[in-house]
């Protein structure tokens, strides 16, 4: 009997955060993968995949590296590559790409471009004025009712939105915002994540987390990229799920295509579970982080073969299955961090945590001359662990993160609860 090897691909994954050591250690297990480099990684994802050194936000040199590699696949982890049209340039060379054109990933890179998007077809949504400078902005703020909402129009890394209970911190807020503005009306009520897989015709609904925006426990101090997350989003229930799916992503989608630039690759809504209903607090272009960190821990599914079938527009052939397992994932960062990080400091006992059964996910680590695990950047570890339910999820993360030997780090302690 002839014996036929399966198609095996080489996957290049961009990114070298949390999110990415995920996708890279979720790849390495599909047997349709065949070399996978990941730029820039970190000390993590070395262990999965070949970390290579490569501009990847410049299309031109990420074209070049993809065919001098004979890529079959490219992963876009960040916003930053998508929004410089790195995906269009793949696509241009004939090469697979997960992630949306520049002109689609406008739904993150700009979020007056999504405001205007949801008030064109009726989206439901916070109400909003879109602003050339903080300085135009100032006498509308000054006037606003209270609570009210001031944010960066670009990419911000998660750190360009001031809820202000003061005109004055309001106003504080437009100081420090360089370019345009958008002012919205405060929205209330529990938050959701809602990730949608779309090849630009199958719209594919994955599931849903919980991200804990804030610095501290109980939800205090400023906004950062994420301190932990829990999947699936206890708060979302299969009925809030399908009004969102139906009333915020298909017109959304919908639109993008009409629009002549339509949506490929996934998107991850931001929830607002208001006694109106769900309404849309933003849109990214990408994969979160730290949400996916605990997606991939519950996902059945060969990661590989799916992403790629998104990218060859064959995402009506495959499905996911997800582990009906809760996950969370606690971020430890650096001390500092969302300010300016201490980096540099010694790591210890990431083998003693992953003994408990707990992964550990790295996104800025590295190792120092002598070969030592190091901080170098804000958000440094993501321990992630599942459970039957959310408490035996967050027992199991926190005997990991227990075992990690780290002064120069902190992570809250009620993830999950
Ligand atoms: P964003 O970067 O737009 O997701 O905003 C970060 C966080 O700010 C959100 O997760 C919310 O907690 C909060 N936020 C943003 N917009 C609003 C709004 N219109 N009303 C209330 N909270 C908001
Ligand atoms: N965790 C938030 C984000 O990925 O934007």
């Amino acid at each position: 009997m002839i014996e036929t090897s399966p198609r095996q691909i080489d996957i290049l994954v961009l990114g070298g955060g949390g999110r990415e050591h995920a996708l890279c250690w979720k790849l390495r297990q599909s047997p349709l993968v065949g070399r996978l480099l990941c730029a820039p990684g970190n000390a993590g994802i070395a262990a999965v995949a070949e970390c290579v050194s490569l501009a990847i936000a410049d299309p031109a040199a990420v074209v070049a590296f993809a065919r001098n590699h004979d890529i079959g696949l490219v992963v876009i982890g960040p916003e930053g590559p998508l929004v410089a049209g790195v995906a269009d340039a793949l696509r241009a060379a004939g090469m697979a790409v997960f992630g949306p054109s520049a002109a689609a990933a406008q739904l993150e890179g700009s979020k007056g471009f999504t405001k205007d998007l949801c008030a064109r077809v009726g989206i439901p949504t916070a109400a909003f004025r879109r602003f050339a400078s903080g300085d135009e902005a100032r006498a509308y703020v000054a006037a606003h009712p209270l609570p009210v909402v001031v944010k960066a129009d670009g990419l911000a890394a998660g750190k360009g939105v001031t809820v202000a209970a003061t005109h004055a911190e309001a106003l504080a807020a437009l100081d420090d915002l360089p370019g345009p503005v958008v002012i919205e009306q405060c929205m209330t009520g529990p938050e959701a994540s809602l990730f949608v897989l779309t090849d630009g015709r199958t719209i594919a609904p994955w599931t849903s987390a919980q991200d804990y925006k804030r610095v501290h426990d109980g939800d205090a101090g400023p906004n950062t990229g994420g301190m932990g997350a829990i999947s699936p989003a206890p708060v979302l229930t299969d009925a809030l799920r399908d009004q969102a799916i139906a009333e915020i992503i298909k017109p959304t989608l919908a639109a993008m295509a009409e629009a002549g630039t339509p949506f490929a690759g996934v998107l991850y809504a931001g929830l607002m579970l208001t006694p109106d209903g769900p309404r849309l607090i933003e849109y990214n272009v990408r994969f979160g982080d730290p949400e996916t960190q605990a997606l991939m821990l519950r996902l059945e599914s060969d990661l590989a073969e799916i992403l790629l079938a998104c990218a060859e527009q064959r995402l009506h052939e495959v499905a996911a299955s997800w582990s009906p397992q809760v996950a969370v994932t606690v971020v430890m960062a650096a001390n500092g961090y969302p300010g300016v990080p201490e980096t540099g400091s010694v790591i210890a006992g990431t083998a003693a945590a992953e003994a408990t059964g707990a992964r550990v996910f790295h996104a800025g680590t590295k190792r120092n001359a002598a070969g030592d695990l190091v901080a170098n950047a804000g958000r440094v570890l993501a321990v992630t662990a599942s459970g039957s339910d959310s408490g035996a999820a967050r027992a199991a993360a926190y005997a990991g993160v227990d075992r990690i030997d780290w002064p120069g780090g902190f992570c809250r302690r009620d993830i999950g609860q």
